[in-house]
């Protein structure tokens, strides 16, 4: 079946960036010159994702804003000439797809946030996208496509996964997979951030997802994990794997954790390279800067 609509949790309080997170939603962090969130959707629709829902919260009103008519900036800039490529860029967010909003009323997780999303998604396949995650894959095709392209093979839920450093693993968590098909595995279970002696693989979960409807039912179904006081959506995916059966993806792309400062950092420095306005007199900057270092 073919996959039509994403949601994007940005529900988060995004503690590990504050204090830049207190007052501006850490997903509208700028890269450059458009807030995270923007790449996510962009990558979405690219996918050819036709409805987005997007989780908020208190405090996150600057999201909907964004994707929103801004009427005196618009008639301030459409009457100048010199202006008409920025007009035409504070549009994009405007018009990119049909997006919607939600309001998680209280962080309880993950698996809450996309739980609460139940009466938009109906009874098809939906795509995730992490709201703090920004994924691209210069020139080929955008992740959450080729997570939607093996979904749409073998009707199965896919998680989008890279191969972390074992340091790292315990930040994230770790896949039980075996090989599949290219870069496809099964996954046959996932251990939330594990402890050393836990670790199965370096495989992590980073940022995309594509699920079945039937994942509802089972997060409603997943037990509370005691320690951290909310339904853990990996422990939700597990049943899945159980249930209908589970595949990891290891995608083609870089990801960037927007929700972390050294991540936020290299989202900047990478982007602005490649910038069509700034990349050469940034690239410039920075050999400089290397010289010093
Ligand atoms: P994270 O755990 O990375 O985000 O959740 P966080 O809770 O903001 O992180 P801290 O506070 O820095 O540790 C992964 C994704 O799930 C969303 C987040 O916004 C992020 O996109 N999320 C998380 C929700 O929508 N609701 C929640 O209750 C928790």
């Amino acid at each position: 079946m073919k996959i039509r609509k994403a949601i994007i949790p940005a529900a988060g309080l995004g503690t590990r960036v504050l204090p830049a997170s207190k007052s501006i939603p850490k997903e509208m962090l700028n890269i450059v010159d458009k807030p995270a969130i923007q790449y996510i959707v962009e990558e979405a629709v690219e996918a050819g994702i036709e409805e987005i829902l997007i989780i908020t919260n208190r405090g996150k009103g600057a999201i909907e804003d964004h994707f929103d008519h801004s009427f005196e900036l618009e008639a301030n800039l459409k009457n100048n000439p010199s202006k008409k490529k920025i007009y035409d860029d504070i549009l994009k967010p405007v018009h990119m797809a049909n997006i919607y909003f939600l309001r998680q009323k209280e962080t309880n997780g993950l698996a809450d946030a996309i739980a609460k999303t139940r009466h938009f998604i109906g009874n098809e396949p939906f795509a995730i996208l992490y709201g703090d995650d920004v994924i691209t894959n210069k020139g080929g095709k955008p992740v959450i496509g080729q997570l939607m392209e093996a979904y749409e093979k073998y009707e199965k839920g896919v998680v989008g996964v890279k191969e972390v450093p074992r340091k790292d693993v315990s930040k994230y968590c770790s896949l039980d997979v075996k090989p599949l098909e290219g870069r496809l595995m099964e996954c046959f279970n996932i251990i939330e951030k594990p402890t050393e002696d836990q670790i199965i693989s370096c495989y992590s979960i980073l940022g995309r997802v594509v699920m079945p409807p039937e994942i509802f039912d089972i997060i409603d179904n997943t037990p509370v994990n005691e320690k951290a006081g909310e339904v853990y959506f990996t422990d939700s995916m597990v049943l899945l794997a159980k249930k209908l059966g589970l595949l990891a993806l290891d995608f083609e792309g870089t990801r960037y954790d927007m929700g972390n400062k050294l991540g936020i950092m290299k989202a900047n420095c990478e982007f602005a390279l490649d910038h069509d306005e700034i990349g050469e007199d940034f690239k410039n900057y920075i050999k400089e800067l290397a010289k010093t270092l």
